[in-house]
């Protein structure tokens, strides 16, 4: 069956009628379209969507959506441009790059020969040339107002660590291509600045002078030296970079970029309500103190001002009566035994400042309760002072 009539067949079992004829006409527009799909499917339809076909494979706008297609935070601002800038000059670099090498020759007598003659006789040699010798300067410059800017936003924290080191081997590799490329003219000025780079690598400690040794391919500066350069400027160092950026981008992507310092987070919604704590009081060390311990705690820390405090302070004081009168109960025999009571009876007014001064507390009995059962309680277990 076709598939103009299985679709016919399909729209009438969907109407419920069963009747394909009873299906209405469908229009020139609809028929071409058909037609079209027909086409598509058995492989005959001339204007065959090339790039449809490659991205159904390759998934290339998924892909190019990941990259581009991306929220970022508030108060993104040119700053975020240096980075893409700095990679902008890279892919220059590795353009310009190309262009040069074809005509550069990395011998030590025909070095500076080929690029004379690139210079003044190749076509549009020097502004190539000049592209590549500026762009690297260029680089430098921007790969450090980049990282200054990754620095000032605090972007190398969790979880950015690792592409700040990715960034920081960057940054080393680019330094790595400056001091390369810069011998290649093999001049006068090249050759005597690479010397002395050279002999500052071997001051370094350690690793310092094999560094410098592996870099002048033995002991003396000499015509390999040139060719140690030439393959680390074209080839290895290039390779590095082209991985690490892509590492690079992967973890932009994968992480997004970071917000300015100065844009407050916001609370996601639904996020959960922050627990409030107790001022002065660790909410873990409420747990692990007896209720009413924290509640003196609160209370004597802070004097009481208010009537919960007012309350706190008395229930200290029922607490210091209460054992002054166990205290003289337990020695009635001994002569010492009124006056003890008598003092018993004067300590509270000293000790809490809430039943000597009524006027904190309207509700605070004149004579402590009897009763222990009698005292205010002021703390339902969550550590919280309620008034
Ligand atoms: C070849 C050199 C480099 C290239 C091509 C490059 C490229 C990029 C790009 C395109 C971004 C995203 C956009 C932006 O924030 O600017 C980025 C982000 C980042 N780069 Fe680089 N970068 C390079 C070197 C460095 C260096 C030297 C560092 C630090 C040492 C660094 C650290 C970072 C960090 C931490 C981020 C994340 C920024 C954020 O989350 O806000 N990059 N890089």
């Amino acid at each position: 069956m076709s598939l103009l009539k299985r679709k016919k067949k399909d729209a009438a079992e969907a109407n419920g009628s069963g009747d394909a004829e009873a299906v209405a006409t469908p229009t020139k527009g609809e028929r071409m379209g058909q037609a079209k799909d027909l086409a598509v499917h058995h492989g005959t339809h001339k204007s065959i969507d090339v790039a449809g076909w490659v991205d159904s494979r390759v998934n290339a706008t998924g892909i190019f959506t990941a990259m581009m297609s991306r929220h970022v935070p508030k108060g993104t601002n040119w700053f975020y441009t240096l980075g893409s800038a700095t990679m902008f000059i890279f892919a220059m670099q590795a353009i310009t790059g190309v262009f040069l090498s074809m005509y550069y020759t990395p011998s030590a007598t025909q070095a500076y020969a080929s690029i004379t003659h690139m210079t003044n006789e190749v076509f549009m040699g020097e502004f190539v040339r000049g592209m590549h010798k500026w762009g690297a300067s260029l680089m430098i410059i921007l790969i450090f107002l980049h990282m200054a800017r990754t620095f000032f936003f605090g972007a190398y924290k969790y979880p950015r660590e690792l592409n700040w080191v990715i960034g920081v081997v960057l940054l080393i590799l680019t330094t790595v291509m400056g001091l390369t490329g810069y011998l290649l003219p093999f001049d006068q000025r090249s050759f005597w600045a690479t010397i002395v780079a050279n002999n500052i690598t071997a001051s370094g400690p350690i690793v310092g002078p094999y560094l410098a040794d592996f870099l002048r391919a033995g002991p003396d500066f000499s015509a390999t030296t040139l060719s140690r350069f030439y393959a680390l400027h074209m080839m290895v160092v290039p390779g590095l970079m082209a991985a690490l950026i892509g590492a690079h981008l992967f973890f932009v992507v994968k992480l997004g970029t970071t917000a300015p310092p100065w844009v407050r987070a916001v609370r996601p919604k639904g996020a959960r309500p922050q627990e409030e704590v107790t001022a002065g009081v660790a909410r873990e060390d409420l747990d692990e103190v007896p209720v009413n311990g924290a509640v003196a705690a609160v209370a004597v820390e802070e004097p009481p001002v208010d009537q919960a405090n007012a309350e706190a302070a008395e229930a200290e004081a029922v607490e210091t009566t209460e054992a002054e009168e166990t205290e003289a109960a337990v020695a009635p025999e001994e002569p010492a035994a009124e006056a003890a009571a008598e003092e018993a009876a004067e300590a509270p007014a000293e000790e809490a400042p809430a039943a000597e001064e009524p006027a904190a507390d309207e509700t605070a009995p004149e004579e402590p309760p009897a009763d222990p059962a009698d005292a205010p309680s002021e703390d339902d277990g969550d550590g919280e002072v309620k008034s």
